[in-house]
């Protein structure tokens, strides 16, 4: 069964989405059989300090605009099938699709992402007799992004289904497929992710799973040092530091805090929650306004530059997702920030801190308008507008995006549905009464990137933002210096 531990997370997230959209209950018809484990990573043993790793083989992934489909066999070949004991639902009402074969990019090669992927697939190939190729994506967002703009710009049908990131409708939407006919409109999904993935009137992708930025800490190690969990950076600060100095007796690689701090999306994302908690603003406003030259987003930046080197790992500003998790998940951390599939990854049989571990909010700053901020993810299935085979590849979408997918989605990988009727599953009610003890928290919602603001200029404004915050954090700049420009840089962007 599903580690009963996951659900409130779902319903944490999930809350604040529904709160936003007033979405509706009903109950999902399917039924989907959980693994007892989740897959060991192989990051967890040492501390990362480099890049994650890449695919395998050199050409498992597509590099310029013109390669070849031919590279997707290669990197199916780098997936582990699975050992049978999960079991990909049934989905019905799709069409008999023999002799097409589609390709698709979705999870980069890290933690279960590929072999979850391909259980899927296998079980789209029997449902409809088609066949899928899966190509693996880069692991960070912002390298995903410019090999798909490589590909897309140059009108490469090789890849039929892209997996899109939330901030990118706006980039995307001149390549993809509108999959309202098809589809409909979506209206058992999150209307704010509908609405966000609609550009000029046309559904460019799919919702998929939905995201939020959340702050894991142990609870064995809060007890021991008799802390309660932090509502302030402050207090975090204070307890990540006494923790780390008692757990170094005994073990010296320990650290206080790990997050992801390498300039890339995932920066903006980390750097958006301190900045929104120290009522900074949101980089751009809703109304083209360019807020991020304040006092408050300096003293937010200024704070976690105090973290590296001291509370968290100087390698932390070459940190992704799972470099923060590697630490985290080996027992070398007492507090991390990451999305909610680390949660089921951390729970594993053979996971040294199962149990031992939850997940709250991430902490308040300083200043009038101190709150909590958690940054809204999550991730979309778009039909490449060339592809040969769009019957096959909007059929695949229907597939992974239905309440059944996104259930067994759900619980094999931590991945929050956009569907609300699944955060009131009667399996789950069984189990934990509506909403967490946490739901209050969320009320505000999570914080959105100015993505829908930026447009197809989101990209250079995000990389002009994590750009300027690692060099903040690396000390090539102080806070103030750094936000003047970034203000001129963003300014001239979106001009
Ligand atoms: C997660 C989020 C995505 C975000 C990325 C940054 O995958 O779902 O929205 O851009 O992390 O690393």
């Amino acid at each position: 069964m599903l580690p009963k531990r996951l659900w409130p997370i779902l319903f944490l997230v999930a809350s604040l989405i529904l709160s936003a959209c007033g979405g509706q209950a009903s109950t999902p018809s399917s039924s989907t059989e959980a693994p007892t484990t989740a897959p060991a990573d192989a990051n967890t043993g040492a501390e990362p300090t480099a890049a994650p790793a890449e695919p395998t083989t050199a050409d498992s992934e597509p590099t310029t605009a013109d390669s070849e489909p031919t590279a997707a066999d290669d990197a199916d070949a780098t997936m582990p099938a699975g050992d049978g004991s999960i079991v990909a639902p049934d989905v019905a009402g799709l069409p008999d699709l023999t002799g097409i074969t589609i390709t698709a990019i979705q999870s980069a090669n890290e933690n279960t992402g590929p072999m979850l992927d391909r259980i899927l697939a296998d079980k789209f190939e029997e449902l409809t007799g088609a066949k899928v190729n899966l190509v693996l994506g880069e692991t960070s967002a912002t390298d995903r992004l410019a090999i798909y703009r490589q590909q897309l710009s140059a009108g490469s049908a090789d890849v039929d289904v892209y997996q899109v990131d939330v901030i990118w409708p706006g980039i995307i939407a001149e390549w993809a497929e509108d999959l309202a006919p098809s589809l409909g409109t979506l209206d058992n999904h999150f209307k704010a992710i509908v609405d966000n993935n609609t550009v000029d009137g046309r559904l460019v992708a799919a919702p998929y799973y939905t995201d939020a930025g959340l702050l894991y800490y142990r609870t064995d190690l809060l007890e021991k040092y008799g802390f309660e969990p932090p509502q302030t950076w402050a207090e975090l600060e204070e307890q990540a530091r006494t923790i780390q100095e008692g757990e170094r007796a005994t073990n010296p690689d320990f650290w206080g805090y790990v997050w992801q701090g390498k300039a890339y999306e995932g920066l903006t994302c980390n750097a958006l929650e301190w900045q929104v908690s120290y009522g900074g603003g949101f980089i751009v406003e809703p109304d083209g306004t360019v807020s991020v030259n304040n006092p408050q987003v300096a003293a937010a930046l200024e704070r976690a530059k105090g973290w590296v080197g001291t509370i968290s790992p100087p390698g932390v500003t070459t940190y992704q997702e799972e470099e923060a998790r590697g630490v985290w998940q080996a027992g070398n951390a007492a507090f991390m920030r990451n999305w909610p599939y680390a949660y089921a990854l951390g729970n594993a049989a053979d996971s040294v801190i199962k149990d031992k571990f939850d997940v709250m909010p991430l902490p308040k700053g300083e200043g009038d308008g101190a709150r909590n901020a958690d940054t809204l993810g999550g991730w979309q299935l778009m039909v490449n507008k060339n592809s040969a085979n769009k019957e096959a590849a909007i059929a695949y979408v229907k597939f992974l995006t239905s309440p059944e997918v996104q259930k067994f989605n759900a619980i094999n990988r931590a991945l929050l549905p956009t569907i609300p009727a699944l955060y009131e599953d009667p399996e789950i009610l069984e189990v934990y009464p509506f909403y967490g003890p946490l739901q209050s928290v969320f009320v505000d919602g999570a914080v959105a990137r100015p993505s829908t603001v930026s447009a197809d200029l989101y990209n250079d404004v995000s990389t002009a933002y994590f750009t300027a915050v690692n060099q903040v954090l690396t000390g090539q700049q102080d806070a103030s210096s750094a936000l003047a420009s970034l203000e001129n840089e963003i300014t001239s962007i979106l001009r």
